[in-house]
């Protein structure tokens, strides 16, 4: 099995840049879909949720062009029916957005349910009824999801049960090609919700109060090629501060917008950490104990829950009892049983984890159970004493680009130990990256 080795210890120091955030990239490539011409994305991040998104358009018959290593062209012009293999679609959670975008064009759509890491049940109930209410029939049956329009799809008025992404970044596709004004009432605010939005509108859509919770969609007839750069990740950044302040080091984060980064910058220094806005970076200092703290992951603007397991670990490490509260998935915490096994001091019970604080972790063989929690780990293993091997790692390239290369530019001493190709041969071939 692939892993990493990590010898661990050493203060990150340095420079690292942030790549395209990978939530926003995996909403606005289905979205690419809805587009007549060519889109140019830049800022790509290089992952493998993206290459996964990129081959499903391209089994539809859409034309993919690489231009350089995070700008691609994507013309969906020639695409004449939606279907993909239900196989590759069932990989990766994001696969759902293409329900949105073909609704839109198509008047029909045909998902496999959506996979993605495992951290809790995931329905798409909120996803459904919108596209009920524009006048879609949708029904689920054998793992598929089938949604079909009858005459055409028409705004109205969708009040979502609970804040979801997802639903919310769903239904302004489908709404972007709808017939008249869509109203989305408790809607997400992430930072992604206000790219795709732009990115939709710079293609001709006109959407208005993204970032808010009421989303107001006017529905257009069509929508053109154009050149689009996607943001930076919201979530790489905050891991990198969070590896910074658990490692005691120092590193100047890159090509990050400081607003969306707030709930993250704002708990860190809570731990004692100092981090100055620079404009376009952060830089993030830590050069005493962390100090303890509590942290209740909510919809943003609020603590996110794709930061609590790298905030988790550092926490770990902090002098005193720290309470975590996870209030948006339902088993976001089997990081800490890995944690466990480097010397960590956890109790967990339902959504609350209670944290006693230790010196340090010591190497052990951990395994990831999601994307987080494999960030998490790598964090942990960048602070121990001694080796840590981390397994499972496709979980984290899923979100994470070049991580390897990132870290050790940052004085990380960490390999990417290869599967030995014939078992008989006995230990992994060692593979720079
Ligand atoms: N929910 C429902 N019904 C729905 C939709 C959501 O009950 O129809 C519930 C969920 O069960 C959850 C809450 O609402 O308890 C929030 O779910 P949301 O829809 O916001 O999550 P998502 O769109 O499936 C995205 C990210 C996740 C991130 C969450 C929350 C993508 C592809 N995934 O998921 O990212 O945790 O928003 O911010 O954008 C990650 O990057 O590691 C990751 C898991």
């Amino acid at each position: 099995m692939d892993r990493y080795v990590i010898r661990g210890g050493t203060p990150l120091k340095g420079e690292v840049e942030i790549s395209g955030a990978k939530n926003a990239a995996v909403a606005i490539i289905p979205a690419t879909l809805m587009v007549e011409g060519v889109c140019r994305l830049e800022n790509v991040p290089q992952i493998s949720d993206v290459s996964l998104l990129l081959n499903i358009l391209e089994q539809m018959g859409a034309t993919v062009r690489t231009v350089n290593r995070n700008t691609v062209d994507i013309d969906c012009s020639k695409v004449e029916k939606p279907v993909a293999p239900l196989e590759l679609m069932r990989k990766i959670r994001a696969s759902y957005y293409l329900i949105g975008a073909a609704l839109g064009r198509f008047g029909q759509a045909e998902v496999s349910m959506p996979g993605g890491c495992d951290i809790g049940a995931r329905p798409i109930d909120q996803h459904i009824k919108g596209f009920k209410v524009m006048g879609a029939e949708v029904e689920v049956a054998n793992g598929i999801i089938h949604a079909k329009v009858k005459d055409e799809l028409v705004g109205g008025t969708v009040y979502l049960d609970m804040i979801s992404v997802g639903a919310t970044m769903n239904i302004m596709m489908a709404a972007t090609l709808a017939k008249g004004k869509t109203t989305i009432e408790n809607a997400a605010k992430e930072p992604h919700i206000v790219d795709l939005a732009n990115f939709l509108n710079s293609m001709g859509a006109d959407i208005r109060g993204a970032g808010t919770s009421v989303i107001r969609v006017y529905g257009t007839e069509r929508l053109d090629g154009g050149a689009y750069s996607i943001i930076p990740d919201q979530i790489e950044a905050g891991t990198y501060m969070a590896a910074a302040a658990a490692t005691g080091g120092e590193v100047l984060v890159k090509n990050v917008i400081p607003k969306h980064l707030d709930c993250i910058t704002s708990k860190l220094q809570e731990m004692g950490v100092t981090v100055r806005d620079l404009g376009e970076a952060v830089l993030v200092k830590s050069d005493g104990p962390l100090s303890r703290a509590n942290i209740k992951t909510m919809p943003y603007p609020g603590f996110p829950t794709d930061m609590q397991p790298q905030i988790g670990a550092a926490l770990c490490l902090a002098q005193g009892t720290s309470i975590i509260t996870e209030s948006v998935w339902d088993s976001r915490y089997r990081y800490l049983d890995e944690l466990k096994k480097m010397g960590a001091e956890v109790q967990i019970d339902g959504k609350t984890a209670v944290i006693e604080g230790v010196k340090s972790f010591t190497g052990a063989p951990v395994a990831c159970s999601d994307l987080r929690a494999g960030a998490a780990l790598v964090i942990a293993g960048l602070v121990a004493e001694g080796e840590t091997t981390v397994e499972k790692i496709h979980y984290i390239e899923r979100g994470y680009e070049d991580l390897i290369g990132k870290l050790r530019k940052l004085g990380a001493d960490i390999e990417y130990l290869k599967a030995p190709i014939d078992p008989e041969q006995g230990d992994a071939l060692r593979a720079t990256s």
